[in-house]
């Protein structure tokens, strides 16, 4: 796989209009979430309602890249297609999330540290066989007294960059995604500081470990108050705290930002996206998209409900959040938008 490969992917993971959806939840988070709204914790629940992502009409109008779990890139619907060839087809790539979790660290407590290098250069090769194209890790560092500790960053940023090369490797394109978590009373100024640095040393150690820039994606969080700090900025502040904090951290070799949503509800992340797009597209380096999760798909689950009679209106949701996030991506997203009600779905 040549580099120019790797780029052109990455490009097309971050393409006008369009960002990714994350669908990777691991067994244990996809099951708590079905517990919430009271569906079965089984992997034929979990298929079914990977079948109804995958499925969506349209889908690939808004998405660019799908992020699967390993459970399900070996899943097929019912009728014994792959995942895999589905999402293809819809012209949409298919990526896999790598990582086998955040565990707590040794030696710092309340902080934890990415598992999942062990084995990995295999993993990556049997992935990129199945027709992944691009990967993704995730590093998971909390604001509270005295911590994030530099080890726990630092131990951290030197996972994703020694993951992020092995991917490069094998011709995928690693998504970098160090979160920094919104749980905690933390003011907005905290969280920039904190994401900063984060940021600053995920990218000393990419550059250490050899990884090319333009072949990349990064995840961040977006820049937020905690979700208890009495102090909530608006729309507008949070959008120019995130771009300042970015446009001081991440090299302009990166050709595409893509959000995670970390628990934030879909109209505030939609809105957040749109006003950094309208504030600023126009003068910075990088795409800044979503690869947002719950921010797309909790609608659509919470309407599933575990039943095949409410397919077609989950589907629905699904689609009309992923129409949203792309306006946003445009910085176009607005009441209108929102408020569309969406049938092309099916
Ligand atoms: P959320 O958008 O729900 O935060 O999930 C994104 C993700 O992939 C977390 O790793």
């Amino acid at each position: 796989m040549s580099a120019r490969e790797l780029i052109a992917t990455a490009k097309a993971m971050v393409a006008e209009g369009k960002g990714l959806l994350a669908m990777d939840e691991s067994t244990p988070t996809c099951n708590k979430r079905f517990e919430k709204v009271g569906i079965p914790q089984t992997e034929g629940a979990r298929r079914s309602y990977r079948e109804l992502i995958v499925t969506t009409s349209g889908l690939g109008e808004f998405i660019s890249g799908v992020i699967l779990f390993d459970e399900t890139i070996r899943q097929s619907r019912k009728d014994g297609t792959p995942f895999v060839r589905l999402i293809a087809d819809a012209g949409i790539i298919p990526g896999i999330k790598v990582d086998t979790g955040a565990k707590d660290m040794a030696g710092h407590p309340d902080e934890k540290i990415t598992e999942g290098l062990d084995g990995l250069r295999d993993r990556l090769a049997e992935y990129f066989q199945m027709g992944a194209r691009f990967a993704k890790w995730r590093a998971v560092i909390t604001i509270a007294n005295g911590i994030p500790s530099r080890g726990c960053i630092e131990a951290n940023a030197h996972a994703l960059a020694r993951y992020a090369a092995l991917c490069q490797e094998v011709g995928l394109v690693p998504v970098v995604e160090p979160e920094v978590l919104m749980d905690g009373e933390h003011t907005l100024e905290r969280c920039c500081e904190v994401t900063e640095k984060v940021l600053r040393t995920v990218f000393n150690q990419l550059y250490t470990q050899r990884v090319k820039l333009e072949g990349l994606i990064l995840k961040p969080n977006m820049v937020l108050p905690g979700l208890t700090c009495p102090k909530q900025e608006t729309v507008d502040e949070v959008a120019d705290a995130t771009v300042r904090c970015l446009l001081r951290a991440v090299p302009a070799a990166v050709p595409g930002i893509t959000f995670l949503s970390g628990g934030q509800s879909g109209e505030l992340a939609s809105a957040r996206l749109n006003a950094m797009n309208v504030r600023f597209k126009s003068r910075l380096p990088w795409a800044l998209a979503f690869s947002f999760a719950r921010a797309i798909q909790q609608p659509a689950l919470e309407i599933w409900k575990g039943q095949q009679a409410n397919a077609a209106a989950a589907q629905q949701a699904l689609y009309h959040r992923a129409r949203c996030n792309s306006a946003a991506r445009l910085g176009q997203y607005r009441t209108e938008v929102e408020n569309t009600v969406d049938s092309r779905a099916r």
